[in-house]
Formats: C-alpha cells, sequence, structure tokens
C-alpha cells in the first residue's frame, strides 16, 4: 500500500474513484453540475490552495481525499468499496487533516451524510470528528477534537 500526494495527472481517475463508491457515490456529471470537474481541481492543485494524497495498491489508484487551505475544509474522501476495512480512509483523513492543520487553518471541519446507517457517519466518529449542530445543503459539518479511548 503507497500513500502519495495526488498529481495534476491523477485527477481523471479519481473523479471515477469518487463515481465508484458503495455509499455516497458522486458522479462526474452529478459533480459537473456543482462545477467541480478535472479541470477546477486542476485549477485548485496548481493554485495551491487544495492538495490531495491517495493510496495505490497494485499500481492501482483505490482511495483519496483531499482539502482546501482556504477554507479548512476536508474536500473529499472516498475509498473502492473492496478495500474498506484496511485502514486506509483513516491514514488519508489523518494526512489531509494535518496539512489543513499545519497551513495553521483556525477550523478543520467537513460536511458528510447525517444518516447513522451509513459507514462515514460511524467512521468520522470513530476517528475523533464530532458534529457541530449545523447542517450545509443536508449534509452535517464536523470538526476533528481528537481521539479518545
Ligand atoms: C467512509 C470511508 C472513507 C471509510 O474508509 P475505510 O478505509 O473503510 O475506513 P478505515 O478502514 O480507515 O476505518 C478507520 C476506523 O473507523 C472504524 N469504522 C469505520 N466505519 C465505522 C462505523 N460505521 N462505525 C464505527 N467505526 C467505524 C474502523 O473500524 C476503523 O477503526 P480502527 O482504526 O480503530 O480499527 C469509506 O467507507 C468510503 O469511502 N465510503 C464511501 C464514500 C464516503 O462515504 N465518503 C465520505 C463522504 S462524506
Amino acid at each position: 500500500m503507497l500513500i502519495r500526494e495526488t498529481q495534476l495527472a491523477d485527477l481523471p481517475e479519481l473523479f471515477r474513484v469518487r463515481a465508484a463508491t458503495r455509499e455516497n457515490a458522486l458522479s462526474v456529471d452529478y459533480l459537473a453540475t456543482l462545477g467541480i470537474t478535472p479541470e477546477s481541481a486542476a485549477r485548485s492543485m496548481a493554485s495551491g490552495e487544495s492538495r490531495g494524497w491517495l493510496c495505490e495498491i497494485d499500481g492501482r489508484i483505490v482511495g483519496f481525499a483531499s482539502g482546501d487551505r482556504s477554507s479548512g475544509e476536508m474536500l473529499v474522501l472516498a475509498v473502492l468499496p473492496e478495500y474498506e476495512g484496511r485502514g486506509i480512509g483513516r491514514a488519508l483523513l489523518q494526512r489531509v487533516r494535518d496539512w489543513l492543520a499545519d497551513c495553521g487553518c483556525p477550523r478543520v471541519w467537513l460536511a458528510a451524510n447525517p444518516d447513522p446507517a451509513g459507514r462515514a457517519h460511524g467512521f468520522y466518529r470513530r476517528c475523533g470528528w464530532q458534529p457541530l449542530g449545523e447542517y450545509s445543503n443536508g449534509d452535517e459539518i464536523l470538526i476533528y477534537r481528537g481521539e479518545h479511548s
């Protein structure tokens, strides 16, 4: 398993991964309606505003995450279905969170599906993220509070 920083050339494949998750899948076409495309992601990366990391196994991209230093938002986290449950989501989340913290973002946050039946719901809480009681477009806002055993 290799965790490495996302390069511009990876972006089209990352959009395919985002469309292929078991839950909360987002298609290329849907993201385009929000103005999120490989081109817009490339502009954001090239400006230094966003950075991301990905996980490769046997040369295949199986998960990725990215964040935006101007807002402190964890923008995306996705792991392919057959690679869930191996610690990949945790490792990618931590890598982006560390970068946002190093950037001095006063608030590191993310917006997530609030459905308690979804894997992401328990996953984020297990990784130390807690809801603020705020919602945005139906997603709940979580901030990192640290893990307590
Ligand atoms: C949510 C997602 C990123 C999790 O990735 P993952 O690689 O399967 O998660 P990990 O294996 O790293 O799990 C990390 C920890 O969370 C725990 N965990 C995961 N899901 C959990 C749940 N529903 N409830 C409680 N704990 C959970 C794991 O047991 C693990 O605990 P440990 O580190 O103490 O052993 C992945 O399932 C995914 O991509 N889902 C689809 C896309 C998505 O929903 N993204 C988020 C959009 S808001």
